[in-house]
């Protein structure tokens, strides 16, 4: 399902509100975007730009499951299944028709004709933040990955690389100068595939692929391939030249430094005839979702290696990135432990885990403290690990300049304890009695 298909699938439904009213992208869409709670929402008249807005369609687990068609339970197992099996896409002729992506083809780019957000007065800048990069890796072959643009021209962007991730290190092997496509406007399939980190050299367009049928065109300008059914495309390179980036609201609600980052040049402009402009919440629901639920199924495949794991979920307080909850079968004493460090295997940015039995719902915040409350003695069932690898988006770890942020980590395993205190282990019988006791339905 495209992006536009899947805005009118919500719009059918009476999911999407519809404003009609004239709107500005300096400020106003981000606070309407906000007050609104992100849910799917489509501004038809911009301010200086032709291209509708939308945003929200990626808000709620509810949307996503929506998007890619499976049942919201099953979306960790979804992601899981194309993670491991990645299926090449297939490509669109160039003969007949054009891609819906170059149904329009502007080689006089002028980028003040999109209507590029401002969020907030502290901003550098007007925000592309829902733009999708694709590069090609001199060695690994096509990355893909979400990468926020900073608008300086009629031709340039500021963007920005976090550092060691793909986009970054095939800039580094290619020498400091790359073909580049930005896409906007994805599917639900393009977006969740763009935020995964797969091993080196695995596709994720192919993963994208394997979550749902996305064909890809040959872009015109540069030799990069982009998902045909894109509402808009920005073909350029990065350049050599450095500029200030930044602030910017990042995921954890609070602003992000300013930093040198590098240059985009946009030399050709395609897009659908009537292409909608995809807007994205900083720090937002939207965004939290994103970036976390790739990575469920990562600290889900980790944790099965060591014990049986049943659901993992990347709670929203912790910005979907920093704290997760672990859900597990017991068979064995230790299997909390061991689920900790497998957690944090899975998923190098987390710093807090809670593992709990299957019998707490982990979609339901008092239950998990609950398990805690009922089930965990801190100087037996908490693990904390110093000074180790950390997300730079955490305000509270230490970061130096030109290295990794350093953080310390911490585990609790509040699944019920199988050994009593002299360490002999509880029985059957016993353990049951750390169970919640139910009223019976009436
Ligand atoms: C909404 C959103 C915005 C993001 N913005 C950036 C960004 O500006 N720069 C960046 O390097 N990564 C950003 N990311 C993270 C990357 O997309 C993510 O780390 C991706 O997995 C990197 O893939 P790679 O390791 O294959 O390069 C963002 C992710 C999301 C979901």
């Amino acid at each position: 399902m495209s992006f536009r298909e899947f805005l009118e699938t919500l719009s059918s439904t009476g999911q999407v509100t519809s404003i009609s009213e004239k709107v500005d992208p300096h400020l106003e869409i981000a606070g309407l975007i906000d007050q609104l709670e992100e849910q799917p929402v489509l501004f038809h008249r911009i301010r200086g730009s032709g291209y509708p807005v939308a945003a929200g369609i990626c808000s709620r687990r509810e949307l996503i499951a929506l998007g890619l068609d499976v049942p919201k339970e099953q979306l960790l197992f979804a992601l899981a299944e194309a993670l491991r099996n990645p299926v090449p896409p297939q490509m669109v002729g160039t003969g007949g028709s054009p891609a819906p992506c170059q149904e329009v083809v502007e080689k006089q780019v002028d980028l003040h004709t999109l209507p590029v957000l401002t969020h907030l007065p502290s901003d550098g800048g007007p925000y592309v933040t829902a733009g999708v990069a694709i590069v090609k890796d001199p060695e690994l072959g096509r990355n893909m990955a979400f990468h926020r643009l900073m608008r300086l021209d009629e031709r340039h962007f500021a963007v920005r690389l976090v550092e060691g991730r793909g986009t970054h290190t095939a800039l580094q092997k290619a020498g400091g100068e790359l073909e580049i496509a930005i896409c906007i406007g994805n599917s639900v399939a393009v977006l969740l595939a763009a935020a995964m980190s797969p091993a080196p050299g695995v596709d994720e367009l192919s993963i994208a692929n394997a979550l749902a049928p996305t064909p890809l065109v040959k872009c015109l300008t540069v030799s990069l391939e982009v998902p045909a059914e894109a509402e808009i495309v920005l073909e350029g390179r990065t350049t050599r030249q450095m500029v200030d980036e930044g602030p910017f609201l990042d995921l954890t609600e609070t602003m992000d430094i300013v930093r040198r980052q590098p240059v985009v040049e946009v030399n050709c402009v395609t897009h659908r005839r009537d292409a909608l402009y995809q807007a994205l919440l900083p720090g937002g629901l939207e965004h939290k979702l994103l970036m976390g639920l790739p990575r469920e199924p990562t600290i889900y495949e980790e944790v099965n290696k060591v014990c049986d794991c049943v659901n993992v979920l990347l709670t929203p307080g912790g910005a979907s990135w920093l704290h997760g909850v672990v859900q597990i079968r017991k068979h064995s004493p230790d299997d909390g432990q061991c689920a900790i460090e497998a957690a944090f295997r899975g998923h190098t940015s987390l710093k807090h885990v809670l593992v709990v039995d299957e019998d707490v719902n982990i979609y339901d915040p008092a239950e998990l403290e609950w398990a805690i409350a009922t089930r965990f003695q801190a100087d037996r069932d908490l693990a904390v690990f110093s000074d180790q690898p950390s997300s730079s988006l955490d305000p509270s770890a230490r970061h130096v300049p030109g290295e990794k942020s350093r953080t310390a980590k911490m585990g609790l395993d509040a699944t019920i304890p199988w050994r009593k205190p002299s360490g002999a282990l509880r029985t059957e019988q016993e353990r049951a009695a750390f169970r919640k006791v139910r009223y019976q339905a009436a």
